[in-house]
């Protein structure tokens, strides 16, 4: 591995930490590919290595669930993922539109980076945001309603390196190994800057009180 010696001390730490949380080693495999992320922006040949000896797996073993699941990357990700969902509701809404536009806006397809590191661009499957359609995510942060030109001026924000906050709150964006290490587990204390559901999400909770069905209604 040629991870300097600071860095693989701190690894080391934090995968202990992860692993207490599980009864046998190997459940912890999830939260740690997120934490190599943390570090190396992706899910390196090293960050599979490390992962292997920290919970008593095989290399093979470790690289068949990282290269299951699309949230684990296996190439040097962008310091954003760009994420617009094409699914049916969101690509009728213009989704589609959307994810025409930014493409061509910023130089790449599905699954690839731009050249100065910034931003990785991807179709997304439904984000159950359907409410808020069309969608787009900045890593895993919701930009709800957008337009063609909404998303391109999110994406000129964040590559010009301007603060960028989602639409559900004030909270800034932050980068995608921010993010990872968030995912692996460790609290970054800012929970609660954002709000959690927007109004067209509570609209029919709102219509059923409005009717008196309370029961169970918060
Ligand atoms: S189809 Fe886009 S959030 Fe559901």
């Amino acid at each position: 591995m040629t991870y300097d010696e600071t860095t693989l001390a701190q690894l080391t730490e934090d995968a202990a930490a992860i692993i207490a949380r599980y009864p046998v080693k190997r459940s912890a495999l999830l939260p740690m590919l997120h934490l190599v992320q943390s570090v190396d922006g992706y899910v390196s040949p090293d960050g599979i290595q490390f992962c292997a000896d920290q919970v008593e797996l095989t290399a093979a073993e470790v690289s068949a669930v990282a290269t299951f699941y699309t949230q684990y990357k296996r190439r040097p990700n962008g310091e954003y993922q760009v994420g617009v969902c094409t699914n049916t509701l969101c690509a009728v809404m213009g989704g589609d539109r959307i994810w025409d536009e930014l493409s061509e806006h910023v130089g790449v397809g599905h699954d690839e980076t731009t050249e100065d590191g910034k931003i990785t661009l991807e179709r997304l499957e439904c984000n159950a945001a359907c409410d808020n359609a069309p969608v787009m995510m900045v890593n895993w942060e919701f930009f709800d309603n957008q337009t063609p030109e909404s998303a391109k001026q999110v994406v000129d924000d964040l590559i010009a390196g301007k603060d960028v906050a989602p639409t559900r709150g004030p909270a800034k964006v932050c980068s995608f190994k921010q993010v990872s290490r968030v995912l692996a587990g460790f609290d970054d204390g800012r929970a609660n800057e954002d709000q959690g559901a927007g109004e067209a999400a509570l609209a029919g909770l709102e219509a059923a009180k409005g009717q008196g069905w309370t029961e169970g209604a918060k």
